[in-house]
């Protein structure tokens, strides 16, 4: 047994979904670069490295004519995801206890393939085996999403990892855990005041605060963890038959956030795209890309084009102030947009949840009205997929998505947008009681309301 399959079987790699791994977002990403993709609601998708198989259930309970394959190294983890899949009865999803270098070549031929957390984490001599299966196992129109650590946002991490592991030495998972939190505590104190070094590591200090056990175990404390330069990611997938598309979020790759002066710096630099991704790495002092991957035989095309977005379904996590044009981010705080087309967008898309719309059926002049999308999925005030996956509003007898209330006491829970909600242990309690059997009381009108905007409730 490998001591990677020895670690993840010690303890498990926290139950998640990735928002960016749902085909549909995949696609929809695909589409603005001219890349049409399989339908995601018939896809065949695989997930690589899929841990307890919680991204892979989600995916294929929100596509119930889609299947799902989940293979991971981790027999423990994959009992897991089976024994999950049993419990909740998704016929479409299917998991393996398979290493990805061993895997059969008549495996089969999949829409979209998935592997998030896994290259930054293995040997070399898998990685290149990880990049050549992809390529193997893409149908010739498929999209795969690669997630990967990258220099140089992981110079001074590697660093840290190296003072966190000297002091933690061989031992049980928890043991290590807690003597890598004690080191790192030690050497933000121990640092020289004002040094770069101290206000680094305090920083690594303050994030690491809400890792997990398990993440850190697994991410800065991993047995193999290797970041890449960009350049030398875009070189191998290149040789396995991958040809890089863009970012697997929009704003990530249309890159408006960078403002006018960055991108032009960036344009200056020609048309190597290793070169200009390289140096935006650089410039962001980037640890971490989510790169959207096709078959090398594909053309790509990153003009963006507004007309790409018109059968896209289009949706929000703003809310509306009391002042109009101001609307609130849950992540990006308060956002105005003096612009009153923009607005009426938004108000739309408001209005309309938890549904998303068809961004040709938004009111305005259909051109502007696209136009306008394109910069605000670009600077991530809506966000876009091919098709719809229905979320119920607020019911008499309400429904929460079942994958939900089998995860709510790990406290962030799946919802049918493919993202990760946190849910404290007061929504939990009620979370894990709305299976349709009985009426909200007045007393939990306000949670329930909240489940149903935050896309936890099933139609
Ligand atoms: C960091 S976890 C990520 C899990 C999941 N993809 C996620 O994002 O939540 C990496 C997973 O890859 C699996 N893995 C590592 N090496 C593998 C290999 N050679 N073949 C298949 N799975 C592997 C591990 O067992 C582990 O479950």
């Amino acid at each position: 047994m490998s001591q990677i399959q020895e670690r993840y079987d010690a303890l498990a790699y926290p139950a998640r979904v990735t928002s960016a791994s749902e085909p549909a977002r995949m696609a929809a990403i695909a589409r603005m670069h001219g890349h049409a993709g399989a339908d995601p609601a018939t896809a065949r998708v695989l997930d690589i490295g899929c841990g307890v198989g919680t991204n892979a259930l989600n995916l294929a309970m929100l596509q119930p004519r889609s299947t799902v394959v989940g293979i991971d190294v981790s027999g423990v983890q994959i009992d897991a995801a089976k024994a999950a899949r049993q419990t909740l009865g998704v016929a479409n999803a299917r998991f393996e206890h398979v290493d990805l270098t061993q895997l059969p070549s008549d495996f089969g031929e999949f829409d979209y393939i998935v592997a998030h957390g896994l290259y930054a984490w293995i040997p070399d001599e898998v990685r290149q085996r990880l990049l050549a299966v992809v390529a193997q196992h893409l149908a010739p129109s498929g999209v795969a999403l690669i997630s990967y650590n990258i220099q140089p946002g992981w110079a001074f991490r590697s660093m840290a990892r190296e003072l966190m592991l000297r002091a933690s030495g061989p031992a049980e998972p928890e043991h290590v855990v807690a003597r890598a939190r004690e080191a790192l505590s030690d050497a933000v104190e121990t640092a020289p005041e004002h040094s770069a070094w101290r206000h680094a590591l305090a920083g690594l200090h303050a994030e690491v605060q809400d890792f997990s056990d398990a993440d850190l175990f697994h991410d800065l404390l991993a047995h193999v963890c290797e970041p890449v330069w960009f350049h030398q990611f875009h070189s191998a997938a290149g040789q396995a038959g991958l040809r890089y598309m863009g970012e697997s979020t929009f704003p990530e790759t249309a890159d408006l956030l960078l403002g006018n002066e960055r991108r032009a710096a960036l344009t200056e630099l020609g048309s190597d795209l290793a070169a200009r991704q390289t140096f935006k790495d650089a410039l962001l002092n980037r640890a971490f890309r989510s790169s959207l991957m096709v078959r090398a035989s594909n053309k790509i095309d990153s003009k963006y084009s507004p007309i790409r977005l018109q059968e896209l379904f289009v949706w929000t996590d703003l809310n509306r102030t009391d002042v109009a044009g101001r609307y609130l981010s849950p992540s990006r705080g308060a956002v105005t947009l003096s612009e009153p087309a923009l607005a009426r967008v938004l108000d739309t898309l408001i209005a309309a949840r938890p549904s998303a719309v068809l961004a040709r059926d938004l009111p305005g002049n259909p051109d502007a009205v696209l136009h306008n999308l394109v910069g605000l999925w670009g600077y991530g005030f809506v966000d876009a997929r091919v098709g719809q996956t229905r979320c119920a509003d607020l019911s008499a007898r309400p429904v929460a998505h079942s994958l939900a209330r089998l995860l709510c006491q790990t406290g962030v829970v799946p919802n049918r947008r493919h993202e990760s909600v946190n849910v404290d242990s007061e929504d939990a309690a009620l979370l894990a009681l709305l299976d349709g059997s009985r009426e909200v009381a007045a007393t939990e009108l306000e949670a329930v309301r909240r489940f149903a905007q935050a896309g936890l409730l099933t139609p």
